[in-house]
């Protein structure tokens, strides 16, 4: 184990255990929050939400391999792991793993989970092995530690949703907890990704957070036909020349199904290419409270 701004760092997981072990031993909880590392404010929101919560927060530091598909940016994924130490001590993480992919695959994995259904849809139209490799190694990342509560961003909200069910139809004993999506003041969602945008490009890439306003403007003025919610939204990204839409999407949000009659919780999901970055982002909207 070394440390780094005051934050211990391991990369093995017999040390992980034994650290976290030592906490629950005491009676104390543990919390996780999962990451890719190249931290922002959003991932410092998760890590001071779990820091209030729990008596230890782990942050773990992993591009994962299994959810990049041939083409993707897994070569390319930024990394900093020094300023990500300082973001986790800052934000009051007790405990950083960081693994090399040799301790976390030591074998070439030939077991992986799949969240049916959920995995294939919206995102996964788009990257269709994306959430099996999400899913495989959050599951080992639970295995590893045994979190009694774990955090992800509403910004990967499939995501949230696809580890939800994961958690659930296993019987994990750990509860998933969604957090706010953390916002530049023009509203674009903060993501590591955010990094390929140039600073041409970065004023339209709030596009996704237009399209989406403009989504739940409206559903707010009495449209609950999903096609015209779309439709508005897909306008907006359409309009902005520096991007390249790819969806708009209106559906339920606790199932992603896309409803026939919009009602109850919705989710609003856009995805689109600005320049060499691919940007996702999504909003909630509750029918019965507009
Ligand atoms: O959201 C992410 O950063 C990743 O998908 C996660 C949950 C850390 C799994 O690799």
């Amino acid at each position: 184990m070394s440390t780094v701004s005051d934050v211990p760092l391991v990369d093995r997981v017999a040390d992980l255990r034994t650290a976290v072990d030592a906490v629950r031993r005491q009676g104390g909880s543990v919390g996780l929050v999962p990451t890719m590392g190249y931290l922002h404010k959003g991932h410092q929101s998760l890590v001071i939400r779990s820091a209030t919560d729990n008596d230890l927060t782990v942050v773990s530091i992993f591009v994962n391999p299994l959810q990049f598909a041939e083409g993707e940016d897994y070569g390319t994924y930024p990394r900093d792991l020094d300023r990500d130490m300082e973001m986790c001590a800052a934000a009051g993480a007790g405990l950083v793993f960081a693994p090399v992919t040799e301790e976390m695959y030591s074998q070439t994995p030939i077991t992986s989970v799949t969240v049916k259904g959920l995995n294939a849809v919206l995102e996964g139209r788009v990257r269709p092995t994306h959430f099996d490799g999400v899913a495989t190694v959050v599951a080992k990342l639970f295995s590893m530690l045994g979190p009694g509560r774990a955090y992800f961003g509403e910004k990967d909200y499939q995501q949230l949703v696809v580890i939800r069910r994961m958690a659930a139809d296993l019987s994990l004993p750990v509860e998933v907890v969604g957090c706010p999506t953390f916002r530049e003041s023009d509203g674009l969602a903060l993501s590591s990704r955010n990094v390929y945008l140039s600073p041409e490009e970065r004023p339209a890439a709030s596009v996704l957070w237009r399209s989406l306003q403009a989504g739940r403007d409206a559903v707010a003025e009495g449209s609950r036909n999903p096609d015209e919610v779309e439709a508005v939204m897909a306008a907006v990204l359409a309009a902005e020349p520096k991007a390249s839409p790819e969806y708009a999407a209106a559906v339920d949000a606790a199932t992603l199904a896309r409803p026939d009659v919009l009602g109850g919780e919705l989710r609003l999901l856009v995805a689109a290419r600005v320049g060499q970055a691919r940007l996702i982002d999504n909003l909630g909207v509750d029918c019965d409270r507009l």
